[in-house]
């Protein structure tokens, strides 16, 4: 049951990054938001290598950026029913509401995004992947601003790596067989 108890509230917590997160990619597939479709590097080299790639493009940023303070808002605006209460990790009557949701939409997507650095910087081309930084990557970025201005229990934090391990490989599967993703990672 506390087991169970935990999982429910890391999953709460971590809902806008994961959305963020998934928006993201999902929204690669999308017709409209079409002139934000370009790549972060603008194309730029870094040494070698793209600076980041053609996988890092503004409208996933935006996208991202905007779905993960979105569902944080809502959060926000539903701390004051006593169930959400129940399974809220974070104070959200108490935090400053314009860093929490600045932190929620930025968070995932600044860390993904210095991954890509670093994967560039490795010589691993566009799209191949790299255990446990690409299914890390966002959510260490968001818990390192999320404790700027909140109190993190480290269970909480060990939770959200494991049950990340577990739903980024699941949403990869799935957006592979729905065809949003070209490789199953
Ligand atoms: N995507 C995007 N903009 C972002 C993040 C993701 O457009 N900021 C889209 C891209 O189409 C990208 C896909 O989502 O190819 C999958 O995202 P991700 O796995 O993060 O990128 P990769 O293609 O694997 O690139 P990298 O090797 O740099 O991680
Ligand atoms: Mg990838």
């Amino acid at each position: 049951m506390e087991i169970l108890n935990l999982v429910l509230k890391t999953l709460y917590l971590l809902l806008p990054v994961y959305l963020a997160n998934m928006f993201a990619v999902l929204s690669s597939r999308w017709s409209f938001l079409s002139s934000l479709n370009k790549p972060i590097d603008s194309g730029k080299n870094f040494g070698q290598r793209r600076l980041l790639g053609d996988g890092k493009t503004w409208r996933g940023l935006v996208v991202g950026f905007m779905i993960g303070t979105i569902i944080v808002i809502i959060q926000i605006c539903l701390y004051s029913f006593e169930s959400f209460r129940n399974i809220s990790l974070i104070n959200y009557a108490a935090v400053n509401w314009l860093w929490l949701s600045l932190i929620s939409g930025l968070g995932p997507l600044l860390g993904d995004l210095i991954a890509s650095f670093f994967k560039r910087r490795l010589n691993f081309e566009r799209g191949a992947p790299l255990p446990f930084v690409d299914q890390w990557d966002f959510i260490t970025s968001y818990f390192l601003l999320l404790a700027l201005v909140s109190n993190l229990d480290w269970n909480i934090v060990i939770a959200g790596y494991l049950l990340t391990l577990i739903i980024h490989p699941l949403s990869n599967i799935i957006a592979y067989f729905l065809k949003i993703k070209k490789v199953w990672w």
